[in-house]
């Protein structure tokens, strides 16, 4: 293992786009757009840097098995996989969302949901799904779903789902009611275990680097003055 070289796994889209400020606030460019590019392995102005880009359900294992020294996954995506040989430092705030219940208009969810009842349950959150409803002591059958969860209740497949929800224009689109919130979903800075160990001096700088960031980004919603965070962000960019 050369302890100089470091790998981050990304996925495409949000996580990437808001991991990117981040990154910049360290001092770190990744080099191509993953949406123009079909390379999965990214440069970086960092020349110990590389950027790899992968599933945001698979970045876990990337991370686990020591294929990427770090990697930024959702809240959702961690419980799914278990967190073995993963250290999760800093919750970014980034790709926030809430995992809920849903189900289709006029449904009785609270009757459903009674005591001993037995429900359909479509999700791809099969984790999250199976520990919410036995703590309320509901029988469920769980279907795995891999996307478009919201078409399971309208089709007869499932009597409720479990999925992500943010503006909720999805369930409206599909004639679906929110009734129960499970938990608030944010992204994680998620670092292998034995990498923190033999590679601190290379990833502690980094991991200050985002828990700075962090930080700021949750000034900046509560400052009214931009002029101000810029010369502050500025000022930490130097630091940096
Ligand atoms: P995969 O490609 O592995 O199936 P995915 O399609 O869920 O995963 P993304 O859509 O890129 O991947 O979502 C990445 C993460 O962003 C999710 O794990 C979740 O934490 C968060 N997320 C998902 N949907 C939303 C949303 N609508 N608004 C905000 N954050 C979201
Ligand atoms: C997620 C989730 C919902 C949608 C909710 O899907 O599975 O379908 O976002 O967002 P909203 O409340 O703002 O409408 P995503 O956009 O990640 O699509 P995908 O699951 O097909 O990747």
């Amino acid at each position: 293992m050369n302890p100089q070289q470091l790998t981050l796994a990304l996925s495409k889209g949000r996580i990437f786009e808001e991991t990117l400020p981040m990154l910049e606030a360290a001092g770190i460019r990744v080099l191509e757009d993953p949406e123009k590019s079909r390379k999965l392995i990214l440069a970086t102005n960092d020349p110990h840097l590389r950027v790899i880009i992968v599933r945001a359900s698979d970045v876990p294992t990337y991370v686990q098995y020591g294929a990427a020294d770090f990697g930024v996954a959702g809240k959702d995506v961690l419980l799914e996989h278990g967190g073995a040989g993963l250290y999760q430092p800093i919750d970014l705030a980034i790709a926030a969302c809430r995992m809920s219940v849903a189900v289709s208009q006029g449904f009785d969810y609270d009757y459903a949901v009674r005591q001993g009842a037995r429900l359909r349950v479509a999700t791809k959150y099969t984790e999250i799904a199976r520990q919410h409803f036995a703590s309320k002591g509901v029988h469920i059958d769980l279907i795995k779903l891999y996307g478009s969860m919201e078409l399971a209740p309208l089709v007869g497949l499932s009597d409720v789902i479990v999925d992500l929800v943010s503006t909720g224009n999805t369930l409206v689109a599909n004639h679906l009611v929110e009734v129960e919130k499970i938990m608030d979903i944010s992204s994680r800075l998620v670092v292998n275990q034995a990498a923190l160990k033999l590679k601190r001096e290379r990833l502690q700088p980094l991991l200050h680097a985002f828990s700075a960031a962090v930080a700021l980004a949750a000034e900046s919603a509560k400052c009214s003055a931009p002029s101000q965070l810029m010369q502050s962000m500025q000022k930490m960019q130097k630091e940096l």
